[in-house]
């Protein structure tokens, strides 16, 4: 059975004290709730994961980074590697969203090198995926997140697969208020799962959460999480309020 997630991706955004009490607000907001069903994970700046990890209940909250460094260890001044993460007590790591590929040129093949060192390291990956507005408008979406796919993510083992978490991240909905419909979020998410049966098939298919990222908010996320292929949601804007995150929350426990 696969995971229903619901992640929130803070970006850059909160000083570490004002992070510690959203962190914090959000543990005890989920706790209310009883959403046992549903792994509720906060992706917080490096400079946070070691203190929020503190902060909150483990069988509440996951913490995740948003980013590793594709080398183990060494003279790579500025970077964290993924052990360092481990080593905070985070579980997760987000991989390749949209803005470190657009804004720090994260290829392919630099994301094949975190995601290894990640797993290497026993993190659970959220790796993202999602076309832009001009592929969508000339109907490559599905082409583009194919390759995505299949260059950032299929040499690995089923075993290893079976550590990722994918979020469908259309750039064109990202902090930009305009969400994916539902039916087109359920129609990529199908398609991914298609494409990782042909890959891996259907029960690693089966069992792989796919989660929905791009103006995902407390009133919109009710009929997103109705559709079969929708587990879950990557958070940004809203997971930045803790009660519209637990409003998130709620309805992916409710379905
Ligand atoms: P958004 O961001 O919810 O603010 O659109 C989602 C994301 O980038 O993960």
């Amino acid at each position: 059975m696969r995971k229903k997630i619901v992640a929130g991706n803070w970006k850059m955004n909160k000083t570490l004290q004002e992070g510690i009490e959203l962190a914090k607000e959000v543990n005890a907001k989920v706790k209310g709730l009883n959403a046992s069903q549903v792994k509720v994970i906060i992706g917080t700046p490096f400079i946070h994961l070691a203190e929020v990890t503190k902060q909150v209940d483990p069988a509440v909250v996951s913490v995740a980074a948003q980013n590793c460094a594709t080398e183990v260890s060494g003279a790579f001044t500025g970077e964290i590697s993924a052990a360092m993460v481990a080593s905070t007590g985070s579980q997760y790591v987000i991989l390749g969203h949209s803005e470190r590929r657009s804004y720090y040129g994260e290829t392919d093949e630099i994301l094949v090198k975190k995601v290894a060192r990640a797993l290497e390291n026993k993190l659970e990956v959220i790796f993202c995926v999602g076309e832009v507005l001009a592929e969508r408008e000339a109907e490559k979406h599905f082409d583009v997140v194919k390759s995505q796919l299949v260059n950032g993510l299929f040499n690995l083992s089923a075993d290893e697969f079976s550590h990722i978490v994918i979020a469908y991240e259309p750039v064109w909905a990202i902090g930009t208020g305009k969400t994916a419909t539902s039916a087109q979020a359920q129609e990529m998410h199908a398609f991914i799962r298609k494409v990782v049966a042909e890959k891996y098939g259907k029960e690693v298919a089966d069992n792989t959460s796919i989660l929905y990222g791009g103006s995902c908010n407390a009133k919109n996320a009710d009929e997103l999480f109705a559709n079969e292929d929708v587990d879950g949601g990557l958070i940004g804007g809203a997971s930045l309020k803790a009660e519209d995150f637990s409003i998130i929350v709620a309805a992916r426990a409710k379905h």
